[in-house]
Parts: structure tokens; sequence; C-alpha cells
């Protein structure tokens, strides 16, 4: 074993406004695996994540669910956390860029650029919404292609063509959010000079030896030139303020890698033997590596390096950066079934699966992988079941039933188990480069040599030869003891499998090394199936499943799992009649209605529903409906919500009110 390394590493962090998906799983698995992988190599390895909370796009969706963009990314990041929970990533801290760790860092760093002289003001035009006023974010104004003429188009590049031009160029462009044309007005916002840091930069790229397709892309960037990046955005927004201004916040892109110190600051906290200065200021012999995905290595290669060089961090060991996923070769896609969300694949099989196949995909290049779900199965069930698991299936039987689950005290053939000993080197090191693939291929041909030693043997022959038990109890201890050195070798992949495999063989913990010490003369506990067979019927299930959950899947993408609830959480609800004494539209909110209801002895209330697409204000007054009376008021942009109206239906126009049958009153308990 080399020194004690002292790691730190992130993932990308997620936007907390959709659901997690094979595509995010790609990145999150490869981490965890690595990081799994150092921690049973003995390393101080530190795995910190969050959500990425701010930005005009989260502040638009909680305005169209009527909850504040800190509750909608709450919720989010709490079915985040069990997604990634079910699937076995292990952070040490998962944490969300809205945080005080967050805005005091990203502060202190703009501060230390502003201090030396990297930070400018300019003014700068801007599509505007008019109607909703403010400042429109080039994928919020559509249009026609100003080169092609497909229509429906982003402000920042077609879809048809692949032209890139800017918001002012789409013919008839509209707001994405009030559906008026924009108009262009001037701001002013604020600057960071990129090119003060072209040198560093090149230093930089050199010693975090990046790979080479990175480094193919930073050399492009570098020959046309670093310009400046826009580090400001115009209120309303959702971010941290500026200070010193107004109305102008950070954009989201200068906070959001902020996250991943600010993630391990508040760990730190909890944690004595972390130390923040040691992993986040220059001069510590600790390393920090970033895994992302190819569409973001230009925010961290260059805006982030420089940033932090600039503000007296450390800079980045290195960034890991992966392909795209693709599903039966093609982009995923809700119409085939193949956009499939963490939820919906834990709904039908079992997390180990992809954990493996992703590991057999895996390389260290930003080539795409693809998960073609065929060759899922017949992957899946060759290797894990057929040449893994199958090894202590032959052979556990015999040591439970013939050697009352005891294991010989030798091994019959030392050289068989010291071949799989010394792989150990060269499969550490293939994790350690992030070829799984090699680390997987690897370990499957040593599987395969153990059971060739099984089938030579024949155990279930040996035992009807009562002079042979010796050795068939030498044998199966031989094949189990293989058994033990792979699955050491899979635990980075299959953290559960691995789990349950040391609880049979009796063991408390496992380390890297441990594969090269035999198990002998031990008690071992009665052998139950660990893994089974990927049924394809389950995966066809899956995809049918995608097919469906999309289309009720609710905007907000939250797919809950719908468990059952019992008599005393339905009396809770405080359900009651309540007559619509107005109704009127809310400025500002394109969903809502303002509504005043009588609730009989409850008196008057105030509740905003998202009604507006179904039903006009005026056609509401006088209208009997079911409210919840005893929901915790709710402050709203636009006001206090107190309760909340039911409806049927998925949404848009097709929303409809519950009401009582005629002579319910104002007040009537709902039960
Ligand atoms: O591209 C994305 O999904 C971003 N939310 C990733 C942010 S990574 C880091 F910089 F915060
Ligand atoms: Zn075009």
């Amino acid at each position: 074993m080399t020194d004690r390394r002292k790691i730190l590493v992130t993932s990308a962090l997620p936007y907390a406004n959709g659901s997690i998906h094979m595509g995010h799983l790609v990145e999150y698995l490869q981490t965890d695996i690595w990081v799994r992988f150092q921690k049973l190599r003995g390393h101080q390895c530190t795995y910190v994540c969050a959500s990425d909370a701010h930005g005009t796009p989260i502040m638009i969706k909680a305005r169209e669910q009527g909850v504040t963009p800190e509750e909608l990314t709450a919720s989010v990041s709490r079915e985040f956390v069990r997604d990634f929970g079910d699937f076995g990533v292990a952070f040490d801290n998962y944490y969300t860029t809205h945080s005080p760790e967050n805005e005091a860092l990203t502060v202190e760093i703009f501060e230390a650029l502003k201090a030396r002289g990297d930070i400018y003001t300019k003014v700068i035009e801007q599509a505007y919404d008019e109607q909703e006023k403010m400042f429109l974010p080039d994928r919020f104004v559509r249009g026609t292609c100003p080169f092609c003429h497909t229509p429906d188009q982003y402000g920042d590049a077609c879809e048809n063509c692949g032209k890139t031009y800017t918001p002012a160029d789409l013919i008839d462009p509209v707001s994405v959010i009030s559906g008026t044309p924009p108009v262009l007005r001037e701001s002013e916002h604020y600057f960071f000079r990129l090119g003060n840091y072209e040198a560093d930069l090149k230093e930089w790229m050199e010693e975090a030896r990046l790979d080479r397709n990175m480094v193919a892309k930073l050399t492009e960037w570098f020959d046309a030139g670093l310009r400046d990046w826009d580090i400001s955005r115009d209120a309303p927004y959702f971010g941290f303020r500026i200070p010193g201004s107004e109305d102008k916040y950070f954009y989201v892109w200068l906070d959001a890698p902020v996250g991943y110190p600010a993630s391990f600051k508040n760990l730190c906290a909890r944690r004595p033997e972390l130390d923040f200065d040691e992993y986040w200021r220059p001069g510590h012999d600790t390393e920090v590596y970033h895994f992302i995905g190819k569409d973001i290595i230009y925010f961290h290669t260059l805006f982030w390096p420089a940033v932090l060089k600039g503000a007296g961090f450390r800079t980045p060991t290195s960034v890991f950066a992966h392909g795209f996923l693709t599903v039966n070769g093609q982009k995923m896609s809700k119409t085939r079934g193949t956009f499939i969300t963490a939820r919906t694949y834990l709904d039908n099989l079992d997390p180990a699966y992809l954990r493996y196949y992703y590991a057999a995909k895996l390389g260290p290049s930003i080539e795409d992988i693809d998960l073609n779900l065929d060759d899922f199965v017949a992957r899946v069930n060759a290797d894990l079941i057929g040449k893994v698991v199958n090894i202590a299936s032959r052979c556990a039987g015999f040591i439970s039933k013939q050697f009352d689950g005891l294991l010989a005290d030798r091994l019959p053939d030392p050289a068989g188990f010291d071949a799989i000993a010394q792989a150990s080197d060269a499969i550490a090191e293939h994790y350690e480069k992030r070829e799984f693939s090699k680390a997987m291929r690897r370990i499957m041909a040593l599987a395969d040599t153990v059971n060739r030693y099984i089938d030579e043997q024949k155990p279930w022959q040996m035992i009807k030869d009562d002079a042979r038990r010796d050795d068939v109890q030498a044998v199966c201890t031989q094949g189990l003891n293989a058994f033990r050195s792979l699955m050491i070798y899979l635990a980075p992949v299959l953290p559960e499998l691995a789990l349950k495999s040391r609880r049979f063989l009796g063991e408390e913990s496992w380390c890297w090394d441990d594969a090269g010490t035999p198990l002998l003369g031990c008690r071992i506990a009665r052998f139950e199936a660990l893994l089974t067979r990927i049924d394809p019927k389950r995966v066809a299930a899956m995809v049918e499943q995608s097919k469906e959950s999309l289309e009720a899947t609710p905007a907000g993408g939250t797919d809950e799992a719908n468990p059952l609830i019992d008599i005393d959480d339905f009396v809770k609800l405080d359900l009651r009649v309540a007559r619509i004494e107005s109704a009127r539209e809310v400025e500002g909110a394109d969903k809502l209605l303002a509504l005043d209801l009588d609730v009989g002895e409850l008196g008057r209330r105030q509740v905003f529903a998202g009604i507006k697409s179904a039903y006009p204000a005026e056609e509401l007054e006088g209208r009997h409906v079911v409210v919840v009376a005893n929901l915790k008021p709710r402050k709203m942009r636009f006001g206090v919500s107190e309760g909340m109206v039911l409806a049927a239906g998925p949404g848009g126009g097709d929303i409809h009110l519950l009401s009582p049958d005629t002579g319910a009153t104002p007040g009537m308990q709902v039960k």
C-alpha cells in the first residue's frame, strides 16, 4: 500500500428542477465507484455534492408551481437524495448551493477578484420581457431561425441547422414566459477578465494532465482568444445578490462550482478530521478531482481554475470528463420509453445491474457510452450471475450441508489463488485510471478460470466417494476464496453484493489487501441467493412505464412514490366546502388565480390556485368548491395562500375543480 492520500472528489451539481435519469447516473456511478475504490484502498477520500439551486429556469418553474424556489429546490433535493441513496451513491455530504457557506465563499472570491482588478462593469443590451418585467436568458426567447427559417428555435442556436446567433437575430421572437415579443434593453453587467489568466491556465492544463480530448478543446479556446465572462444577472433572479449593488445577482455558473468547497465546508463542521484550508488553500499535499460531463468542460477548465487562482484558492488536481449516454444507440427518447428516470429503473430492477453494466462500459475518455437494453440483460446475466455468483452457489452448498459450514484449513491449489491475488495491482491500476471496463474484463477472466477449475474438479462427483470428502471441502474452500477475492475487487462497483457476501463469509470488514490472504478454517453462514438473473420482462416493463410515467409526470418531474396512508393520516385533513366569493388574475403569475373563499364558520380565506389556464376568473364567482382548510398558510411572491382548492386533471387546460352536490353550504366538513 502506498501512503494514505487525502482526496476530495466531486460530481457535477445537478439542477434542482428535474428528475435524476439514466444519463445523470453515468456520472454519479462513475464517481461513486472511484471513491469507493479509494476508500477500500485505505485512503482518506471524501465525496461531496449538492443541488445546483440558482438561476432563471428554477425561478420560473417555482413560480409556475406556486411555490418559492427554496421550496422547489428543497423538495427536488429530497427526491435526489433518495434516488442516489437507492443507487448506492454514497456522498459524504449532499448540500445545496443556496447555502450560507456558498454565499460567503462566493462573495469572498468576488471581492478578491475585484481587489485584483479582474472585475469591471459594462452596459450590454439584452432581450427584455416588458410584461413579466424581466430580462430573458437566450433560452427563454424562441423564434424562427434567421438562417434556415425553422420555426420555434431557441434564442442561442438552431436545432435544425446548428448555427449560433443571439435572440435579436431571430425572426418573430417571443418570450417563452409571457408569449409577447421581447424588446432590447440596456443593463449594466459585471465581467470577469478571463484573459488575465491565460498563462496560469496553460500551466494548470499541463499540471492537471487532462485527457487529450480536453487538451485539444482548451487549445482551440486559447487559439480563439479567451473572452471576458459575464458574471451578473438582473433582478428578478434566484441567486446571491452582488454586494454593493441593489438588484444585480451572481450568475448561477459563478456560484455553482463554489458549491464544491461550500459543501465540503459544511461537512468540515461535523468532521473534525477534515480541515477546509488543507483542501482549498494552496500549498497542501491534498488532491481535488471534479468528475463532470463533457458539456461543461469550459466552465471547469477555464472559468473555475482561473477564478480559484485569482481568489487565492488552490486549483483542482484534475478534471475528469465523461461522454453522454445513448440508449439502444440513440438519444434518450420519451416516446420510445428510453428516457428512464432513476425511480422508474428502481421500481423494476436491482441497481447492482446498472452499476455493473456502466462499469463494464466505462473508460477514462469523453467517448459516449451506450446502454443497449438487450446487451444489458445478456451481459449482466452472463457475467454477474453466470460467472461470479455462480462460483459461490456451486461451492457453498457443499460446505454448509456436508461440512457444517466449516471451510478447510488448506487450499488445494495455492497457485490458482495466487494468480488472483497477483492481479490485485493491475486491477487497482485500472480503477485508479478510471479504466473500469478493463478492470471488469480482468475480473471476469479470473472468474472464468475459477469456474473451469470447479468444472475440472467436479465436487458433485467427488462427494459420492467417502474417501474424497476432504478434497470436496478443500475444492469448495478454494472456490469460495476465489469468490471472496473477486468480490473484494468488485466491491467498489457492487457494494451491496459485497456486503452480503462478506456477511455470508462471516467477516467484519474488508480492505483491498484482504484479497491476497485466504480465509481458512472458519465457519461461514448458510448461503442465500445473492443476486438473481435479470428478467427481460422487467426491462420491458420499465420501458413501458417510462412511456407512461412521462406523460403523467408533473412539470417538476417529481415522480413521487405513492405510499399508502392510514385513516389517521386521512382524518388530519380538514376538508371543507367553500364558496368562491371573488376570483381575480394575479399580476406576474401566468398560471394563478387569487380566490376569496367563504368557508362558513372558518371565515374568509384567500387562496392562490393554479387554474387560470382552465377557468376565466369571472366564471368562478358563486361556485362551491372543496378546500383543504388546515394547510399551513404559505407565503408566496403575490401574498399569503391560506389553503388549497381541490381539482382533478393533469394540468394546462385540463383541470376540473371538485364541487359538492347541491345543498352543501360553506364550512361543511367533507368526509
Ligand atoms: O450542467 C449542470 O447540470 C450544472 N448544474 C452543473 C454544475 S456543476 C458545478 F459547477 F456546480
Ligand atoms: Zn436554422
